[in-house]
Formats: structure tokens, C-alpha cells, sequence
């Protein structure tokens, strides 16, 4: 599958179906994210929190997880879902792990107001720290 076979709007429904199961009862600000694998499987994430609040994952973060445990390592686009107001972009940690398998992969944000960012991975964190860094003990995930 390429690029050009993304269903953006099948992504959305699956990243709205996953919001609905979020667990956010501290914030009360539910994410869902879907994450579309080179092989065409879509995988699911919503955000899940915690009474120790440090311990909340995102959603973007979750279905990356629950991608790679699967056997998937590339990726062709992510679509999130946000209540709003405006799009919101992944956090600064959900950057860095996304950067990990898939640098230039494009991302769609909507939120509940009708708002969209459009970017990818590398735009929103430019220089990243990455697996080539390393030297000769990294090797970049989506390989
Ligand atoms: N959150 C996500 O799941 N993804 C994002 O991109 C931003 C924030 C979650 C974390 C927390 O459960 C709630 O939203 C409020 O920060």
C-alpha cells in the first residue's frame, strides 16, 4: 500500500470508535488516534489515565504499541481526535516515539470543532533525536 491509497475518512472513523473508549476521567479531554501500518492494518489507540497521574499514556502512544506488538514498523499516516478547541498536535513525548518508526509520515489532527492540522512527524520536531545517533547501536525502527 502507498501513500496515495490513504482513506483518510476510514482512519478518522476508526480514531473517533477508539475515542469513544478512552479513559480520561481526570482531564476529561478523550483522544483516539489510528495509525495505518505499510501493510494496510489500522491500529487503534485512545488515551488511558491515571489516579497517578504521571502514568497517563496518549493515544498516539497506544496504538504505536499496540502496532509494533502486532509486527507492524512502518507506517504510513496517523489521524487523531481531539475534542478541541482547535486541533491539537501529539505531545512532545508521542514526537519522539512516532519519530522512532516513521520521521516523515503525514498526520492529520481534527478536532471536534471542525478544525484540522495537517503536518508530519519530522516538521513537528525537526532535529530529533534518533536511532542514528547512536552510532553503530541503533538501528532505525521501521527497518
Ligand atoms: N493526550 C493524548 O492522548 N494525545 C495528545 O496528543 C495530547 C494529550 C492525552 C493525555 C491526557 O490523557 C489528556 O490527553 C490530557 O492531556
Amino acid at each position: 500500500m502507498s501513500a496515495n491509497d490513504i482513506d483518510w475518512e476510514a482512519l478518522r472513523a476508526t480514531a473517533e470508535t477508539a475515542r469513544a473508549r478512552a479513559y480520561a476521567p481526570y482531564s476529561g479531554f478523550e483522544v483516539g488516534a489510528a495509525l495505518l501500518a505499510e501493510d494496510g492494518r489500522v491500529f487503534a489507540g485512545a488515551n488511558v489515565e491515571n489516579a497517578s497521574y504521571g502514568l497517563s499514556s496518549c493515544a498516539e502512544r497506544n496504538a504505536l504499541g499496540a502496532a509494533v506488538t502486532a509486527g507492524a514498523r512502518r507506517f504510513l499516516a496517523i489521524v487523531i481526535v481531539t475534542p478541541g478547541p482547535g486541533p491539537t498536535s501529539p505531545c512532545g513525548m508521542c514526537r519522539q516515539v512516532l519519530s522512532e518508526f516513521a520521521p516523515s509520515f503525514p498526520l492529520r489532527c481534527h478536532a471536534d470543532d471542525g478544525t484540522l492540522l495537517e503536518s508530519t512527524v519530522a516538521e513537528l520536531l525537526p532535529s530529533a533525536f534518533g536511532p542514528e545517533n547512536l552510532l553503530d547501536r541503533g538501528a532505525r525502527g521501521g527497518d
